[in-house]
């Protein structure tokens, strides 16, 4: 799928392919203090809720998310979120995550939820903007002793909200995987 661009290149999101997973993991160490292995990308290889966003080429951004059985109420569960630093501030990050809520909408998930470091103003900023609630304090969450918030988004509220975006082609649902990754 392509987006229209407010300027400069046109961005296209879609499904992740092996041969970005080496862009997507610099970008992820340059983002991330605690980052994912290589290994822990080359595993979602193939889930639908693994998306980059391309600009001009280039891999500048990706969202891993996939979906839990829960009694009847899948649960999605938004597990990496990054965009390359020169590319941020620009909306990106809010396409890719309303990119992947789409996808769990697709998929049945009822609600949605991720941590993020209690001192992750930009992060923190932009799911509060999208609806996500802070629902628990995880104190020594991250190896370097910072506190995980979770957050959880009702995923009929933010449609109702219409904050969804309109899926001109919405990603497959993201299949169900147990890999237990955390997030910063
Ligand atoms: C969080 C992140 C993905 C945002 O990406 P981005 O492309 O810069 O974000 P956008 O341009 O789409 O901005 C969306 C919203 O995020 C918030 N935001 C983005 N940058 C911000 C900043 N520096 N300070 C405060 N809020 C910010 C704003 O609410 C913004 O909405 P607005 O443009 O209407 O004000 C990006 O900063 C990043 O990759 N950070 C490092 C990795 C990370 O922390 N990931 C999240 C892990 S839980």
């Amino acid at each position: 799928m392509t987006t229209t661009p407010v300027d400069g290149p046109p961005l296209s999101i879609r499904q992740v392919e092996r041969a970005d997973l080496l862009d997507v993991f610099r970008i992820e160490k340059t983002c991330f203090s605690q980052p994912w292995p290589y290994t822990a990308f080359e595993s979602f290889l193939g889930e639908p809720g693994f998306l980059v966003a391309e600009r001009d080429g280039v891999v500048v951004g990706y969202v891993v998310s996939d979906t839990v059985p829960n009694y009847g109420r899948d649960i999605g569960h938004i597990k990496d979120l990054a965009v390359h630093p020169d590319h941020r501030g620009d909306g990106l990050g809010r396409q890719l995550l309303e990119r992947a809520l789409v996808g769990l909408v697709f998929a049945g998930a009822a609600l949605v939820k991720l941590e993020v470091r209690e001192s992750n103003s930009p992060a923190l900023a932009l799911y509060r903007d999208e609806g996500f609630e802070p629902t628990q304090r995880v104190p020594r969450y991250y190896q370097d002793g910072e506190a995980a918030l979770v957050m959880v988004l009702d995923l009929d509220d933010w449609q109702r909200q219409a904050r969804a975006p309109d899926p001109d082609g919405p990603a497959d649902p993201p299949a169900d995987d147990p890999d237990p990754t955390t997030r910063e």
